[in-house]
């Protein structure tokens, strides 16, 4: 048969060598559909990767990087310091909400960055004046359980070290602490990393090591014990920054208030804000992208939330280190029902991606997972990461009480920041919907308010969802979230495909920890 010239079609020009799913969205684009997450399934590829092989690493944004893939989402019925510690712990990361007031907000992101003590930043000092039964008495009342400190003169200038094994030689109460510390002092300068402290006190043989600025005040010291705990790797999946401490983000919105929002945030040590509004695509945030690189450079900033490619660009052409993709997936989001707007989530992050790839800035998918196998497809999909709310609200971490509900049931409130409790109780949920100044009765919810099952331990329910991504990324043959991007291809599949996909034509179905 004659062939048919093929006419070119200019999106092709665009062409996505780089990745198999190409074709694939390609043609749906062509044919005008956008897909969810239950409109899809990966295919299988011959794979030489065992599950408990893949490698979970991932990157938030340009400079934080993770263990795993999976964020809890900065609203008020999940992510509070309870939650980023475990999810720190868990090797992934928790974002502050931002319906806290800036200083208690503040002084959550401090108790993230306080939990672990490889470096402390304002140690606590005794002088040299004082007698060694003093200072024992003073630890005594205090509590403490350590007796390690920096020793300061008259003037506030550290001039020795003292150490427990300095207290258990010492036979004299009376003496001072001068007669007893160590004068010749191995210190570090500033900037020093977790790593090179534990060689610098592993070498001099010492339990502390004091870090001096460039003025010689002393700025914090590294603890021997738990530098050591950290560097030889007895808590492997932690998330931590280069200082030792436990990695956490916080949520600010834009405008004025939310500037001084993030000079608090900023002087407790947030590693990441994330600008959390329903339209990133906008001049507040275009704006408030800016503010903070130019104020705040050391300081990553992840933007959101968008759906369009465009939008991804624009927020990365501010400056955006990280960018945030979901406008009206999330389980109680109404924002597409009530306004109208909005791209399936599978579609919305793959055209995001694609737009930012080369550029170093990486996609978080928000809103809409329901099971593991959505974060695979996710990933897959071209995100570096998910951003959860429903499937780590309800858990032992996740703000609120158990409530015990007359049915015995125990369950715990898990609402939308744009809901209208949340709304009526704070002006940052108004103001993530633009309706700061609106009356309390005029208010245009674009969420809703649940009640969820309690679940128990966050560290269990994480257990599951990266189980069930090790097992996507195993049936793919992919051996990191790189290769997953690369190497996977998509199948769209039919109501008849997805009912197929859950359990179907049983009576007393029996409940699964992950389904
Ligand atoms: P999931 O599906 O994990 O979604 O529960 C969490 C994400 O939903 C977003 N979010 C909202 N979106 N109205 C919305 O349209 C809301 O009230 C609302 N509250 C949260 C947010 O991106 C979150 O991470």
């Amino acid at each position: 048969m004659p062939q048919l010239p093929q006419k070119e079609n200019p999106k092709r020009k665009v062409k996505d060598t780089q990745r198999n799913c190409y074709g694939f969205f390609d043609k749906m684009a062509e044919s005008g559909l956008a897909l969810g997450y239950n409109d899809v399934r990966l295919k299988t590829n011959y794979s030489s990767i065992l599950p408990k092989d893949a490698d979970l690493a991932a990157q938030f944004s340009r400079n934080v990087s993770l263990n795993m893939p999976i964020i809890s989402a900065p609203m008020d019925t999940v992510t509070e310091a309870e939650m980023a510690i475990a999810m720190a712990q868990l090797g992934g990361l928790g974002i502050i909400h931002k319906n806290l007031s800036p200083e208690n907000q503040a002084s959550a992101v401090r108790k993230v960055k306080h939990k672990l003590n490889a470096f402390i930043p304002d140690p606590i000092c005794i002088h040299a004046s004082q007698t060694v039964k003093e200072v024992l008495e003073f630890v005594k009342m205090k509590k403490y359980t350590f007796l390690s400190f920096p020793v300061l003169d008259n003037s506030d200038n550290v001039v020795g070290i003292v150490s427990s094994s300095d207290f258990k030689f010492c036979m004299d109460g009376t003496k001072k602490i001068s007669d007893i510390m160590a004068k010749k002092m191995i210190s570090a300068p500033i900037g020093t990393d977790i790593s090179a402290a534990y060689k610098t006190m592993m070498t001099n043989r010492i339990k502390i090591l004091p870090v001096f600025n460039r003025q010689k005040k002393l700025t914090g010291i590294f603890t021997l014990a738990d530098v050591k705990r950290i560097v030889a790797g007895l808590s492997p999946d932690y998330n931590l920054a280069p200082d030792g401490t436990l990695r956490v983000g916080a949520a600010i919105g834009v405008g004025e208030q939310a500037k001084q929002r993030m000079e608090l945030l900023a002087n407790a040590k947030t590693d990441v804000v994330v600008i959390d509004t329903a339209h990133g695509d906008s001049a507040g945030v275009i704006d408030m992208v800016k503010h903070c690189k130019r104020h705040h450079p050391n300081i990553d900033v992840v933007a959101g939330n968008i759906s369009e490619p465009e939008s991804a660009k624009r927020l990365t052409e501010a400056g955006a280190d990280g960018i945030k993709v979901g406008q009206g997936p999330g389980s109680i989001c109404t924002t597409r029902i009530i306004a109208g707007v909005g791209c399936p989530q599978v579609t919305a992050v793959y055209n995001c991606s694609k737009a930012l790839r080369g550029s170093g800035v990486p996609v978080c998918a928000d809103g809409g997972i329901e099971y593991s196998g959505d974060i695979t497809i996710a990933l897959a999909a071209g995100a570096n990461t998910v951003m959860l709310g429903k499937l780590l609200a309800g858990t032992t971490e996740s703000p609120g009480e158990v409530i015990f509900r007359q049915d015995k049931k125990q369950v715990k409130v898990y609402r939308g920041m744009g809901s209208l409790g949340a709304m009526r109780d704070n002006k940052a949920s108004r103001e993530r919907y633009g309706q700061a100044s609106s009356p309390e009765d005029k208010l245009i919810p674009e969420g809703i308010e649940s009640e969820i099952d309690f679940k128990g331990d966050v560290s269990n329910i994480v257990h599951q969802l990266l189980g069930g991504l090790r097992s996507g990324m195993g049936y793919c043959g992919a051996k990191n979230i790189a290769d997953l991007q690369k190497t996977a291809d998509f199948r769209r599949i039919t109501l008849a495909g997805l009912k197929e996909s859950h359990p179907h034509g049983l009576d007393q179905v029996k409940k699964a920890p992950n389904y």
